[in-house]
């Protein structure tokens, strides 16, 4: 084993989150400004961890929440035939956990990418998504894929599970704000939240998942034709959906409504729901600067921009 330093970044969902999981393609974008690294240093005894999640032994992570992480590391080092390696994993994340921006995908990719490394191997990105459904299915229960998919990405990402990922091109113009609502989303709660509802009255939810997969396929038309206007509408549907589909909060419908009152085209939460972010799409940066200055004024713990045009995926 050598030093090595796997990354990785935060991801959004445009559109599409909860219907993914039942086979409807999302659009997903990587935000590279926001970034997760984790590196490795072997070292001759103990096998450590030092994080903002857990820091201690591998050993004692798995009686923590930390342990869906922690069985991706024992599985990556029965791998590479090194259960015996000491070493010393230090993760340092800007991503907010629990925020709907993919901490614990971001986090399964820098390791994983950090093992290979470690161990000199190629890593094919098919191999990278399944090591980091490990972790995923662990800790999520029944993942898309699409938050692996996105934190290790570097363009915007056409998804449906169990497929080959696409790369999207954005419009020239357009400016996403995102805003953090400072409570946390649990992403296996919400995704089972969804399937309980769609066990108890498939006939009223199924239509809602196959209603919010069709918005995501005509926003890839609008992002193809540059049609800020439309897709905006379409957030701001795709977002009535997600609210009867039960994972909408108030605060997230708060801040959605005063993101709209400040300009914004459409707005939704993003990622799982039950608190974490919410999206907001403007025409222009003077826009997203008014739209990102109502969502502080409304209470927002933080805000990011992401600008098509420069592509300055955040801050
Ligand atoms: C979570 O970021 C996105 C969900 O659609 C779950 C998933 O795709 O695995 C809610």
């Amino acid at each position: 084993m050598q030093t090595s330093i796997g990354v990785s970044h935060a991801k959004i969902i445009l559109m599409g989150e909860h219907a993914v999981v039942y086979h409807q393609p999302a659009i997903a974008l990587p935000i590279k400004a926001i970034r997760l690294t984790a590196t490795l240093r072997p070292q001759p005894k103990d096998q450590m961890i030092a994080s903002t999640f857990y820091s201690g032994s591998l050993r004692a992570a798995a009686k923590t929440r930390f342990a869906g992480i922690a069985q991706l590391i024992r599985q990556l080092l029965r791998f590479f035939d090194a259960e015996q390696q000491g070493f010393m994993l230090t993760i340092a994340s800007e991503l907010p956990a629990e925020r709907g921006m993919g901490s614990s995908a971001a986090t399964a990719v820098a390791i994983v990418r950090a093992f290979y490394q470690a161990f000199g191997q190629a890593l094919p990105r098919e191999i990278l998504l399944n090591w980091a459904s490990v972790s995923e299915k662990l800790i999520h229960g029944n993942p898309s894929g699409l938050d692996a998919a996105t934190t290790s990405a570097s363009h915007p990402q056409w998804f449906i599970k169990n497929q080959k990922p696409k790369a999207l091109r954005l419009p020239p113009e357009g400016v996403l704000v995102i805003a953090d609502t400072g409570t946390s989303g649990h992403t296996g709660e919400a995704v089972g939240q969804v399937a309980a509802l769609l066990q108890g009255d498939k006939d009223y939810y199924q239509p809602e998942i196959a209603a919010i997969g069709n918005l995501v396929k005509v926003g890839a038309l609008a992002l193809a034709q540059d049609d800020l206007v439309t897709l905006g509408h379409l957030m701001t549907t795709n977002q009535q959906h997600l609210k009867t589909l039960g994972v909408s909060t108030p605060a997230l419908d708060h801040l959605v409504d005063v993101a709209e009152d400040a300009g914004a085209l459409g707005a939704k939460l993003t990622g799982s729901g039950l608190g974490g972010c919410m999206i907001a799409l403007a025409k222009d940066v003077s826009t997203a600067q008014k739209v990102a200055a109502a969502l502080t004024g409304a209470g927002a713990k933080e805000t990011w921009v992401y600008d098509f045009s420069t592509k300055d995926d955040g801050q």
